[in-house]
């Protein structure tokens, strides 16, 4: 029988606890209350997952004795804009809200980013509190404080360190997310292992497909969630370690740049981009065959694309993916920073990329593959 398990992010008195499991949602309902001084619950929420959930959100607040305040808007990366950020921000202060009191987003990664980044600047900081209704969201978006929005020079640009209080990550709203989605949110986790956790790793190659659902899911959040805390409490601000967690992304944004809009989704980009960053940790030497092998695998017992001629959205060209690549934060005195692998659970941060030689690698991966 699956419980709730209770992850903390131990940042001294800005710590936090995730809870996991189904039913995480009333189980952490007197915790939220505590976080809402004036028993008003101000909701930002994802209008697909408000429709398919209300019912039980309404009835968990009003047990904890909150009148909801909902602010519903559309998920996806429109959300994620200035336009959108200035529109909730407006919304926020016209509801008065108190710093001592909490935004509370009810979504995926967009609306929690969103939705955080509002809670960051409005009165320089209100409450805030994360209940996110994707896989991607409960194992990687929710947790660790990063919020922002996209500009038009690149993918989350904008933004600012702000902390949830509490994160409610209740895999039974799990149930009605497409399969697409689903797969996308477990790119994210197949990543924790690659980083740094061969033994989580070995548990989902033994699980293959069967990973997706049902109780090994949810042991399989807790576990990537419990190792994303670990990284966030020994570096909040992304100084060092906690770079590794881009592991697949400077490719997969680059990849999510150019994509035709809407057609590719975040976890699809960032599953390919842990195969190439294998794949390119191999022809530079640093990592066995064997270990990209095993990555790739995995990515594709769990439906997600290897290759880039299988990824939505294309096609592709190395040079430009280059070119994006070249605007990514991790990037220091204008080189491409990556994030590679030795092997594995075993990711190092790599900074001053060859551009001839990447292109030529993405080059050969566009058309051989
Ligand atoms: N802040 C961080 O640390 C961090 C980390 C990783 C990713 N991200 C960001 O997260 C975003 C991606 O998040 P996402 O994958 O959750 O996308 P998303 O927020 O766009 O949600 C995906 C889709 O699922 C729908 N949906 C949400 N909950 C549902 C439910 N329970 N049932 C059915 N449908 C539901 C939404 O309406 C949307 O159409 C990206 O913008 C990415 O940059 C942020």
């Amino acid at each position: 029988m699956t419980t709730i398990r209770t992850v903390d992010v131990d940042l001294g008195d800005r710590s936090y606890p995730v809870l996991v499991g189904p039913g995480a949602l009333e189980h952490g309902s007197e915790a939220l209350a505590a976080l809402c001084p004036n028993r008003r619950a101000v909701i930002v929420g994802d209008k697909t997952a408000l429709d398919l959930h209300r019912a039980r959100l309404d009835a968990m607040l009003a047990g904890a004795g909150l009148d909801p305040v909902l602010i519903e808007l559309d998920g996806g990366e429109a959300a994620k804009s200035w336009t959108g950020l200035q529109a909730l921000t407006d919304q926020l202060l016209a509801l008065n809200i108190e710093r001592r009191e909490c935004v509370i987003a009810f979504g995926g990664g967009t609306i929690g980013d969103l939705a955080g980044f509002a809670a960051a600047i409005t009165k320089r900081g209100v409450g805030f509190v994360q209940i996110p209704t994707t896989l991607l969201a409960q194992v990687d978006s929710s947790v660790g404080g990063k919020t922002g929005i996209n500009t038009a020079a690149g993918k989350n640009l904008a933004g600012a360190f702000h902390q949830p209080s509490l994160v409610l990550a209740d895999t039974g709203l799990l149930e009605s997310l497409p399969e697409r989605e689903l797969r996308a949110g477990y790119a994210e986790i197949i990543k924790a292992g690659l980083i740094a956790d061969e033994t989580l790793f070995e548990r989902l190659e033994t699980a293959g497909a069967s990973g997706l659902h049902g109780d090994a899911l949810t042991a399989a959040i807790a576990d990537a969630v419990a190792f994303k805390a670990r990284i966030v409490a020994e570096d909040e601000h992304e100084a060092g370690r906690r770079a590794l967690l881009n592991l697949g992304h400077t490719f997969g944004h680059a990849f999510e740049a150019e994509a035709r809009p809407g057609a590719l989704i975040h976890g699809e980009a960032v599953a390919l981009g842990l195969v190439l960053a294998f794949d390119y940790s191999v022809r530079l030497g640093v990592c066995p065959q064997e270990d990209a092998d095993r990555a790739r695998a995995l990515v594709e017992a769990a439906g997600l694309p290897a290759t880039i001629n299988t990824l939505a959205g294309g096609p592709y060209d190395a040079g430009a993916l280059v070119a994006r690549m070249g605007a990514d934060k991790k990037n220091a005195g204008g080189a491409i920073t990556l994030i590679l692998a030795r092997g594995v659970g075993k990711a190092y941060i790599a900074p001053g990329a060859d551009v001839k030689d990447l292109t030529a690698f993405l080059n050969e991966e566009v058309t051989q593959r």
